[in-house]
């Protein structure tokens, strides 16, 4: 059995969708009795309400595990604490491969999501756990939160440069390679890098949703203060907020862009590229 941990999240559900279908037994851990309806539909074999940050509760929750993948909440304040604690719990359970979902480029210290990552995978590789650690760029998917702004008046906007360059990965990409590394042998002790292959500006992502679209679709720039007022007004938490500040200042400063054929690698055919990932949005196979 395979333990996924922020499994009703984007990223835990799009991973246990994938192993579903490779028909592989998994348990998924999720925060609220609500969300377990929804994770027997994608396929879990067993679902878990636990809090992470209870030492308790993932000891629990390693319990006749083989494998982990561990995915902490994103923008969470207890970050490196679940991080931790999570391979704590699977080093005492004797667990045979410990996955962990970081982020690319994590050793960054003016991004506190990314250092927290970085610290993590500082104590996984000081564990004596076999482990395997999966660093994605940005999802493709992100730009759903703002399809409906997009789709009626051809806006996109972004709360930095419209130049700033990232190499975009499709989420369905991520999943699946994960669901390789759960599967297959040889993946310990390696660290892989997945972005997708191009290094798109927002203008350019800007023109790809045109083309696919059949809209006039232009980039803008949302003003910091706009942006955070929206995202006070839909609940996003202080701390959230202030992360999500920091990184769109180093966005702005670096974008945020990786070169590696590690994705390519474990899924053995091209990954996929923006203007398909848009094909897929417009006919209705993204949620
Ligand atoms: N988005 C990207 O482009 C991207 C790229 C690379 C890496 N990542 C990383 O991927 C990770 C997952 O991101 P995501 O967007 O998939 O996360 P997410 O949608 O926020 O999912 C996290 C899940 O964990 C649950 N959770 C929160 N606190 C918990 C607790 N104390 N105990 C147990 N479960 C708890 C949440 O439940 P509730 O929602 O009910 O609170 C949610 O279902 C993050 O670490 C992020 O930094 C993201």
């Amino acid at each position: 059995m395979i333990l996924v941990t922020g499994a009703a999240g984007k990223t835990g559900s799009a991973v246990i969708r994938m192993l579903a279908a490779r028909e592989q037994p998994v348990r998924a851990l999720v925060f609220r009795q609500r969300q377990v309806r929804s994770l027997e539909r994608l396929g879990a074999a067993d679902v878990l309400v636990a809090d992470m940050r209870d030492a308790a509760s993932l000891a629990a929750a390693m319990r006749g595990i083989r494998s982990v993948y561990h995915i902490c909440p994103n923008m969470h304040p207890e970050e490196h604490a679940i991080g931790v604690g999570g391979i704590a719990a699977a080093a005492s359970a004797g667990i045979e491969h410990f996955v962990y979902h970081s982020v690319l480029h994590p050793a960054i210290a003016s991004m506190p999501h990314h250092w927290q990552k970085h610290l993590v995978e500082q104590e996984l590789k000081g564990s004596r756990l076999r482990h395997t650690i999966l660093r994605p760029c940005a999802y493709m998917q992100n730009l759903r939160a703002g399809w409906s702004k997009i789709l009626e008046n051809g806006e996109f906007a972004v709360p930095y440069a419209v130049a700033t360059r990232m190499s975009l990965v499709d989420l369905e990409d991520v999943a699946e390679a994960a669901a390789v590394v759960l599967c297959t042998q040889g993946h310990e002790g390696v660290t892989y890098e997945l972005c997708g292959a191009e290094s798109l500006s927002q203008d350019d992502v800007a023109g790809i949703l045109s083309g696919q679209l059949g809209i006039p679709v232009r980039a803008s720039v949302v003003a910091l203060e706009d942006w955070v007022r929206d995202a006070r007004a839909t609940g996003v938490s202080d701390y959230a907020i202030d992360s999500l500040l920091r990184m769109f200042e180093y966005y702005d400063r670096h974008g945020f862009c990786g070169k590696s054929l590690d994705l390519e690698r474990l899924l053995d055919r091209p990954s996929t590229t923006f203007g398909e990932f848009v094909r897929r949005c417009v006919m209705g196979e993204e949620a």
